[in-house]
């Protein structure tokens, strides 16, 4: 067996019947999502009041989005105004994407942590002890765009998401900021948000024969600052919320959003970076386009010295450039451990 073949090569080429034993991930039972919980009501952020100019309203969104960033660090945001037509548009051009065939995707395998345009297969395909199902482009957005001559559509699609998707994730950053009783454009100034790192990264979770053995992606929690989801009709996100696996039923066409790493460093452990985990089915293929988005890859990020003088606590993390922090992550050794553990 290749260790770089496309698992949607293998599962869609017809005959499988069960998950390849490289696949196997066997999940422990007793941390299953439970499915009829009623105690999980998961935050909806309406992002139309977050623009509100009444004072009123400014402060109730605002401490709605604190409650969320507290209580959960994961949140459905609706009124977002990226239209439907985009969103749907992305999805369909990622999917033309994995429909390439195998050679013409190929070219954009890569080693390199910053290459600009990487395809491939599970994680690390070649140092993972498990293989996911899951197959990813991802392709860095800003602060430079880059773009993919194929499928047709591609680039004009992907300049426009990532554009509106960034300017929504820059009025959470300023909201965000309030909510930390900082100014509205702290973490813009203190993260060189001008130069911020952004991604398009898109996953293809196949169809899977026996989905209670194999796993799209496992439990990890996302580097950056805070991360912006979409995905197609189908679910398979995970989310942990008080010691429980939640599956995160999304409103559709909302945006679905989560703090990150960077966000923990910064808020000094106010706000924290969320395990999430993909998990597949049998039903239909997945897709989901996850937008990280992270100061300059330059900065060095600490805990705000405001938020750590208000806490009287010292600051948690060594300061660590993102760059050198996307370095150690890919090196696998935060594989289902946090790597905030390693620079504490
Ligand atoms: C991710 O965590 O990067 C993707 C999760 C998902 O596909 O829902
Ligand atoms: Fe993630």
């Amino acid at each position: 067996q290749n260790k770089m073949a496309s698992i949607k090569e293998l599962a869609e080429s017809g005959g499988l019947t069960s998950v390849p034993s490289e696949y196997t991930f066997a999940s422990n039972p007793n941390d299953q999502a439970d499915q009829h919980d009623p105690d999980h009501s998961m935050p909806t952020i309406d992002f139309s009041l977050l623009m509100s100019t009444s004072p009123d309203q400014r402060a109730k969104i605002l401490h709605d989005l604190r409650k969320a960033c507290e209580e959960w660090g994961f949140f459905m945001l609706i009124n977002h105004g990226v239209p439907e037509s985009l969103m749907k548009n992305m999805i369909d051009v990622c999917q033309g994407f994995f429909n390439l065939p195998e050679e013409e995707k190929k070219v954009y395998q890569s080693r390199n942590l910053l290459d600009p345009i990487k395809y491939g297969t599970s994680f690390n395909a070649e140092i993972d002890k498990v293989l996911l199902w899951r197959d990813f482009l991802k392709v860095i957005s800003h602060p430079r765009f880059h773009s993919l001559p194929k499928p047709e559509g591609y680039s004009e699609v992907s300049l426009e998401f990532s554009k509106r998707i960034r300017e929504v994730a820059t009025e959470l950053l300023r909201a965000i900021s309030e909510t930390l009783g900082l100014e509205a454009d702290y973490i813009e100034k203190s993260m060189n948000w001008d130069q911020g790192f952004q991604m398009l990264a898109a996953n293809y979770y196949p169809a899977c024969p026996d989905p209670e053995n194999a796993i799209g992606i496992p439990p990890h929690t996302d580097h950056g600052l805070l991360t912006i989801l979409i995905q197609n009709g189908m679910g398979g996100l995970q989310v942990q919320h008080k010691g429980k696996w939640v599956n995160w039923n999304a409103i559709p066409n909302s945006l679905v959003v989560n703090l990150a790493d960077h966000m923990q460093i910064l808020t000094n452990d106010k706000y924290k970076s969320v395990w999430h985990r993909a998990v597949v089915n049998n039903r239909a293929p997945r897709i989901s386009i996850a937008v990280p988005h992270g100061p300059s890859l330059e900065t060095v990020v600490v805990a705000a010295p405001e938020l750590v003088e208000k806490q009287g606590r010292p600051p948690a993390y060594k300061g660590l450039s993102y760059h050198d922090f996307l370095e150690y992550q890919q090196s696998a050794k935060c594989y289902m451990k946090s790597c905030l553990d390693a620079i504490r």
